[in-house]
């Protein structure tokens, strides 16, 4: 595949967002202001690759550790990520970083050392927000829970945890490295060092029954952490599981897991403020929040995605996938696969795709904020979709309707235009 050239960056790049007028007299893309801007980093690696994963991550040839980092490979993608990071830098000058997330693959295999040189490099390079959430995505693997003193030091503030479940049967056939027991001692030694702490929890897991999944939510509540993910397992194309499917609770029982799921949260004090998430009062992901909001984010690693703002209109861009590939792209600095400008007439849909998901939606106003256009553009469709029942009115916010929020699917189609 060959690398497309980045647009090439003018000087003028390096002035406030908001002076920087466009060649043709006005801002092409019709923002006042840039949105507020993260980074995420992407590590592609894991110990083992699990068989329902199809995230961009691979597994080490050598088994149990990670002598194949050790022997050179970590440095080299340090470097590489570092290197990727300067090269974007014309892209967001002067701009202020609110969140990082280091994500997976497994990150929590890499190094103190390379994360603190990771944070060192950012911090460096970018003004990080004093403040900022720094997320580290880890695996409970006893060898990396030993690290996250260590973590904490080099400045990552919130942990999350891929638990899964806490039952060695299920933990077994989902392909994890660890059991329920080193699952339970991650969590301690995680509260140990982090205040907020994120477990991810998967239910509908092959032959799971709803008093296994609630066990498991119940063994999450107790342990302390601020944060649940609950993610539904799915069947991914180009997985094992898809080649071979395993015995799945039927769509009733796992809406039924769902339902508890949601209520037995609710009741333990958790807000349920997203598809998939859950938090404690005042501990969502901030991180995450921006996604939703249509904030911009910088994606540096293998196969990361970005979203970045300019006078010149509403960017994505992806990075080569394949850590082979993304490594040798180093040497030329072009870290960059694809850098597309999204049409003008697809930013609603993409706007509401990601406001949408979350349960109290967003303010009114943040839509012209975030796609430079007049909410009239889409007032038909509003319409529309209040009339259906399928979002709220009145309240001088874009929120789904607890019918919208279980037809999401159809509430989203009315913001997709034909072409
Ligand atoms: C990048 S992984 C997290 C960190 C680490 N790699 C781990 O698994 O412990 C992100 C999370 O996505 C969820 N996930 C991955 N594949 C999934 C699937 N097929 N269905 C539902 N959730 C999935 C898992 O809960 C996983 O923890
Ligand atoms: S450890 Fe996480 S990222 Fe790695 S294969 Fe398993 S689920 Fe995917």
């Amino acid at each position: 595949m060959s690398a497309r050239r980045i647009i090439p960056l003018r000087p003028a790049a390096a002035e406030p967002f908001a002076t920087r007028a466009h060649p043709t007299g006005q801002k092409a893309s019709g923002l006042e202001h840039p949105p507020p801007l993260t980074l995420y980093v992407h590590y592609p690696w894991c110990v083992r690759k699990c068989p329902y994963c199809d995230f961009n991550s691979h597994a080490l040839r050598s088994t149990g550790s990670a002598p194949e980092l050790a022997g050179g490979l970590e440095a080299a993608y340090l470097d590489a990520l570092i290197a990727d990071l300067e090269s974007a830098l014309p892209q967001v000058w002067g701009r202020r970083i609110h969140s990082v997330f280091i994500g997976g693959g497994t990150p929590s295999l890499m190094s103190a050392a390379a994360l603190d040189r990771l944070l060192t490099a950012v911090r460096t390079l970018l003004p990080l927000d004093p403040l900022a959430e720094i997320t580290l995505e880890a695996n409970p693997g006893t060898a990396e829970a030993e690290r996250f003193r260590e973590f904490r030091a080099a400045g990552v503030n919130r942990l999350s945890l891929g638990i899964q479940s806490f039952d060695d049967r299920h933990l077994a056939r989902l392909g994890r490295i660890h059991d329920g027991r080193e699952a339970r001692a991650a969590i301690d030694l995680a509260l140990a060092s982090f205040e907020r702490v994120n477990l991810d929890l998967m239910y509908a897991l092959p032959q799971q029954s709803r008093e296994e999944a609630l066990h498991d939510l119940e063994l999450a509540l107790a342990s302390g952490a601020t944060h649940l993910s609950c993610y539904h397992l799915t069947i991914e194309p180009n997985t094992p599981f898809h080649a071979a499917p395993p015995p799945l609770p039927d769509d009733d029982t796992s809406a039924d897991m769902q339902e508890a799921i949601e209520a037995r949260l609710a009741e333990a004090g958790f807000t349920h403020y997203e598809t998939s998430a859950f938090a404690r009062p005042g501990q969502a992901c901030l991180h995450n929040l921006n996604y939703w909001h249509f904030g911009d984010y910088l994606g540096i690693g293998a196969g990361a995605h970005g979203k970045l703002s300019s006078h010149e209109g509403i960017f994505r861009e992806d990075r080569h996938r394949h850590p082979n590939r993304y490594l040798e792209a180093a040497a030329t600095r072009a870290f960059v696969r694809e850098r597309r400008r999204i049409d003008p007439a697809d930013l609603p849909f993409e706007f509401m795709m990601n406001a949408l998901r979350l349960s109290d939606g967003v303010p009114a106003s943040l839509f012209t904020q975030r796609t430079g256009q007049p909410l009239a553009t889409i007032a038909s469709e509003l319409a529309g979709a209040q009339r259906r029942g399928l979002l709220a009115s009145g309240d001088g916010r874009l929120r789904p309707t607890d019918r919208g929020r279980r037809f999401l699917n159809d509430l989203l189609g009315i913001f997709l235009r034909e072409r």
